[in-house]
């Protein structure tokens, strides 16, 4: 029997929305929002207002790419937070009306655990992994090892204690003077670049937690300190600073999740949220997962960064479950795994 769910993803600044036909995905359109690019960041107001004149285009274009009449929708599932609040409320208003006025369940959807279930997507490009497995969920806001137990069953193992790895990315690269978001920047100048020309301080956290705001702060001493004897010594050595601090990076986050992997003996290890999209913590974890004899999970492209697929899977577990929610159901801008 075929289910059809309605995903709708509004937690940042994007606005996503699929439909999935049990855990395959029939179509995930997104509406980018390039407004914050000359603010050197997300601005809520001005996603929460984005997300309203795209929310109505977007449900709309992946229903006819879908090629799904509103009549057959099983469910509506939406992000109920972590997030911007104004941004949630979009999302979850249009889902919530639309499941009152289509008389369809309604599903509230973690950000977080849609991030790992993206895993679940039956996609020709992606493999499933098997249960248990480890997630290391990479993105603007979050940095966290989660093992998945099942769709319903998972455990925080570590996460950050300041900033998330994409953040991490992004500052780094306003330091360098470059536009936000500058991780897929970082990315494409680091493979110009030498890993081993530059060194920052590396953090010592205990258990399998993070920390990303020593490296930055770091990052940013040495260059004040170099830029006063040469002003063009960023534009001189950006490849290098960029494959330096991207391997930094690479090192803090694969560190935590082999001793998750030895630990917990573990051997399904897999990728996921923005920072996921990073060329060069695919290839480390990948060598890495050779040697050891691990399997490695990587999402494709578009279900890494925020998508409306991985809600429609989550809403599709929820579905199978039997549990919809009330229509009071809140958002949270921060909301515990
Ligand atoms: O999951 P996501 O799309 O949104 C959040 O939930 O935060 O992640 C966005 C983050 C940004 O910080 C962005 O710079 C980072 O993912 N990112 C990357 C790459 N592509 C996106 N960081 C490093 N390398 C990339 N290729
Ligand atoms: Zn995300």
């Amino acid at each position: 029997m075929k289910h059809y769910i309605l995903g709708i993803e509004s937690s940042c600044d994007d606005t996503s929305v699929a439909v999935a036909a049990n855990r395959k995905i029939l179509a995930n359109v997104t509406a980018n929002q390039q407004i914050h690019a000359d603010y050197g960041g997300v601005v809520p107001e001005l996603a929460s207002r984005a997300h309203q004149s795209h929310i109505v285009p977007t449900v709309s274009a992946a229903l006819a790419q879908a090629d799904v009449d509103i009549q057959n929708l099983s469910g509506i599932s939406f992000t109920a937070g972590p997030g911007l609040l104004g941004s949630l409320l979009v999302g979850a208003s249009f889902a919530k009306s639309m499941a009152l006025a289509l008389d369809l369940p309604l599903y509230p959807v973690h950000h977080m655990q849609a991030h790992f279930l993206a895993h679940m997507i039956e996609d020709q490009r992606q493999a499933t992994p098997p249960f248990p497995f480890l997630c290391l969920t990479v993105s603007g806001g979050h940095t966290q090892i989660i093992q998945v137990n099942g769709p319903h069953a998972h455990q925080l193992l570590g996460q950050t204690i300041d900033d998330a790895a994409g953040e991490a990315f992004d500052k780094a690269a306003k330091i360098m003077g470059l536009p936000y978001p500058g991780g897929p920047l970082i990315d494409k100048l680091a493979r110009e670049g030498n890993p081993a020309r530059f060194s920052f301080s590396e953090p010592q956290v205990p258990g399998y937690d993070f920390s990303f705001s020593g490296l930055k702060t770091s990052f940013l001493y040495f260059l004040q300190k170099e830029v006063r004897q040469n002003d063009r010594f960023v534009e001189e050595n950006q490849a290098d600073l960029a494959a330096s601090l991207q391997a930094s990076i690479i090192r803090i986050l694969l560190g935590k999740l082999e001793k998750a992997a030895q630990e917990h003996d573990i051997p399904h290890l897999a990728l996921a949220g923005g920072v996921s999209a990073n060329s060069g913590l695919r290839q480390a974890l990948q060598a890495r997962a050779a040697q050891k004899g691990w399997q490695v999970y990587l999402p494709a492209f578009e279900y890494c960064t925020d998508n409306g697929a991985m809600i429609a899977i989550s809403g599709y577990y929820q579905h199978l479950r039997g549990a919809a929610a009330p229509l009071d159901t809140p958002v949270e801008a921060r909301r515990p795994l």
